[in-house]
């Protein structure tokens, strides 16, 4: 028998995200390949024209698993029965910008989508925040959503973690299937804490391969300035890579991560690592029966232990900013 469609909501559906991100959902590389779906696309009014034309697009791809398209500007129907909403829609930075930058731009966008998703969503509602800066409008969109556990409340951190295994395999030439327990501590910014303390690379411990030099000199600021690098480039945000993350992250967390294997996902913290409980924060992460579980028995290093320290510091201050701008 056939399954009945799923509502995904996409928040600005017109932007450059939107476009990589909905060709894909609607593809069934999020879901999976028999899951129908339904998309409600939400974006600003002057924007529901561009939105119109991806939803022809959309149609005009014939792909068998779209059940449908609808479109609005309104926040409260855009939830309507939202089983998972992917928070796209803010601005993104330019050069020379950080992203705490973004906080009086765009915090304020998160509240209001916090309590549409609190009044309308599925019970079952899994959200994952994109829009920059993501920790932060995560923590905001939770607050905002009392009767939604904090749990459901993600924010993109699996582009940081990509990121990383794609240095490590250009360094060292492993296939990415074969490496495996990287993860990027912390908060999507440049205070981020790329590790490799238990990552092993075709099986062999990452540690053995690569010299502490290489690490601390070229990995960790590479991955974690990687998206101001692309901006230098493109002249735009990332968009393709951080469109093939979302969907990564919530294929995983609907679907499991593989036996053995882990994760970086953006969670709420419940105190662990000394990381204060609902700072939504890079782990590693597992995810079994549709939730995400934190790996909370490592043996940290000193090292990882003070990027966890620099990155509650960072996820603070910009969580007391936006207590400064009356966002919370
Ligand atoms: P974009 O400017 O191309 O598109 C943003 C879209 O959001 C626009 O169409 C705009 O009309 C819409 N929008 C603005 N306010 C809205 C609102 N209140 N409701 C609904 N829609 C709204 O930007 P983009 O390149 O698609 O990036 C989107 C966000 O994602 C930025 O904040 C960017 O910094 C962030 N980002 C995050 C990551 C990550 O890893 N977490 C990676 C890349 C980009
Ligand atoms: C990224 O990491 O590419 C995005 O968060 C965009 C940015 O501002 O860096």
């Amino acid at each position: 028998m056939a399954k009945s469609p799923v509502t995904v909501t996409v928040t600005g559906a017109a932007g450059n995200i939107g476009y990589a991100l909905l060709f894909r959902i609607a593809s069934g590389a999020m879901l999976g390949p028999d899951v129908p779906v339904r998309l409600n696309l939400l974006e600003i009014p002057q924007a529901v024209k561009a939105a119109e034309g991806t939803a022809m697009e959309l149609n005009d791809a014939a792909f068998p698993l779209l059940d449908s398209v609808n479109i609005y500007d309104d926040v409260n129907q855009a939830f309507e029965g939202s089983n998972v909403a992917l928070l796209v829609g803010a601005r993104p930075r330019t050069k020379g910008m950080e992203r705490a930058d973004l906080l009086a731009a765009n915090g304020g966008i998160f509240g209001p989508q916090g309590r549409a998703i609190n009044d309308h969503a599925a019970d079952d509602v899994k959200v994952l925040v994109v829009g920059n800066p993501a920790n932060t409008n995560a923590f905001i969109a939770a607050a905002s959503a009392p009767d939604v556990p904090a749990d459901r409340f993600n924010a993109m951190m699996r582009l940081d973690h990509n990121r990383a295994m794609s240095q490590l395999k250009e360094k060292t030439g492993t296939p990415i299937s074969e490496i495996e327990k990287v993860v990027v501590w912390g908060n999507h910014s440049a205070d981020q804490h790329p590790d490799v303390s238990y990552a092993t690379l075709a099986g062999r411990p990452a540690l053995e391969m690569l010299d502490a030099e290489w690490l601390s000199s070229y990995f960790v600021p590479t991955v974690a300035k990687r998206g101001a690098a692309i901006i230098e480039a493109r002249g735009a945000s990332s968009a393709a890579s951080a469109a093939s993350a979302a969907i990564d992250h919530v294929y995983d967390w609907v679907n499991g991560t593989p036996d053995g294997s882990w994760t970086t996902a953006g969670v709420a913290s419940h105190g662990e690592y000394g990381v204060p409980e609902g700072l939504i924060f890079g782990f590693p992460t597992i995810s079994r029966g549709g939730a995400w579980e934190i790996v909370s028995d490592l043996d940290i290093s000193d090292a990882t232990r003070a990027g966890i320290k620099r990155n509650i510091a960072a996820a603070q201050e910009e969580l007391d900013a936006v207590r400064d701008l009356g966002i919370l």
